[in-house]
């Protein structure tokens, strides 16, 4: 396998299109200046915002990524190939508040700003420019029923400050 690069923002979507790059199931993963955790995503965008190139994802308050996701300067978004799907099960399954999941989840995660997984396709590594929690009195009645029982999404909105890809 070629070692990732850094390659230009605008290649991004020559990887994969801007809803597929979420429907792939990418990992986050951040570091709160203690430790590093990871957590399965299938929410996200990327986009403009506050003239930035932003990538923006979605962690419910009972994650327990949500504690360290809200402390970290920085956080990763990996794209995996296919054959790496028991470990974006595993991710997307385990809680780092029981285990540790970056020794358990059988992928070589390595620190950068922000950890990222070395097997991935495509990172993109992010520096956390805003986070704020849904309201859930502000959303359509068609998606109330997300928040209808405990917490809701934190929304952390990212400025894609290094992509890698191979
Ligand atoms: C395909 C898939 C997509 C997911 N997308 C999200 C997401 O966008 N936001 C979120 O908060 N949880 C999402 N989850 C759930 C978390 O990945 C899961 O609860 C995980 O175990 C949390 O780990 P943690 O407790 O270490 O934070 C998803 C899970 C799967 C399997």
């Amino acid at each position: 396998m070629k070692p990732l690069k850094e390659i230009p923002l605008t290649d991004i979507f020559k990887y994969e299109d801007a809803f597929n790059l979420f429907h792939k199931e990418p990992i986050a993963f951040a570091n709160d200046g203690t430790r590093s955790n990871g957590l399965t995503i299938g929410w996200g965008g990327i986009g403009v915002l506050w003239n930035k190139h932003v990538c923006t994802i979605y962690i419910h308050e009972v994650r327990f990524s949500r504690t360290i996701f809200d402390k970290a300067k920085y956080y990763s978004v990996c794209l995996l190939p296919e054959e790496y799907k028991e470990a974006i099960k595993y991710y997307g399954t385990a809680s780092g508040r029981n285990e540790d999941k970056i020794a358990n989840g059988g992928l070589k995660v390595v620190e950068d700003l922000a950890p990222y997984a070395e097997e991935s396709r495509l990172v993109l590594i992010c520096k956390k420019i805003g986070q704020s929690k849904f309201d859930p009195n502000q959303v359509d009645d068609g998606v109330k029923d997300w928040y209808a029982k405990s917490g809701v999404h934190t929304i952390y909105q990212g400025e894609i400050v290094k992509v890698l890809g191979r």
